[in-house]
């Protein structure tokens, strides 16, 4: 086991902004170097945590409540850290993770009313842990909406939230990098994929260095 603290970087976004192809880019680009990278995502990247995925993102929109839906996300969260992420990062590995705490901030502190003074107490009880570095692909909804109907299904959710909810969280996103300058840095998501990826290659480079 290498002696080195892994390294935690996470992917934010709407849907349709692309975070899963630049993730497996971003992980071939980091394993070119040689290092040893852990792919990752949320809700899920546990055994357990995937189970609470089905929970949360199976089933009639208001199954649960906002609250309800912040309690299963964290626990989902909990134990992805507990088995994936911090045994990778003790290990010296790069952690990739598609969507972590900012997505709760934003999709159950956001969408349904103020919940964010909730999902930070929660936040600091049981998770306690940030990213090194977060990339937050910034997209224009619309665009987001035309690329995932030319996927054919690939990020079905982001029709079911509809256009507005994803106007709404893609201003909170910015919000928050405003809020975590040090940690969140921004990526114009609206370029191509190989040019989105070059960004989000040097940013990271920059920081591993
Ligand atoms: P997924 O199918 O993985 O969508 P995407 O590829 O766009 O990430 O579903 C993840 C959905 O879960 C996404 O719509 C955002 C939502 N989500 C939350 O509401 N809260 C959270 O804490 C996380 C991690 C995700």
């Amino acid at each position: 086991m290498s002696t080195q603290p892994g390294v935690f970087l996470s992917f934010e976004g709407i849907d349709g902004s692309g975070k899963s192809t630049q993730t497996r880019l971003l992980a071939d680009h980091l394993r070119a170097q040689g290092r040893e990278v852990v792919l990752t995502r949320e809700p899920g990247g546990s055994p357990g945590a995937e189970e609470i995925r089905a929970l949360v993102l199976q089933g009639d929109p208001d199954r649960w409540s906002a609250e309800t839906e912040l309690l299963l996300f964290t626990a989902a969260r909990r134990d992805h850290l507990e088995r994936t992420i911090l045994p990778a990062l003790a290990a010296g590995k790069v952690v990739i993770c598609d969507r972590f705490a900012d997505s709760t901030r934003m999709y159950q502190g956001l969408s349904r009313g103020d919940l964010r003074a909730s999902v930070d107490q929660l936040h600091a009880l049981m998770i306690g842990r940030e990213p090194d570095l977060t990339i937050l692909i910034d997209m224009d909804p619309a665009t987001g909406l035309a690329r995932a109907k030319s996927r054919n299904g690939v990020e079905e959710r982001f029709e079911d939230f509809g256009t507005g909810l994803q106007e709404k969280m893609r201003a909170g996103f910015l919000d928050l990098a405003r809020e975590f300058p040090d940690r969140i840095r921004v990526i114009n998501g609206a370029q191509g994929v190989e040019t989105v990826a070059q960004d989000i290659a040097a940013v990271v480079d920059k920081h591993l260095t």
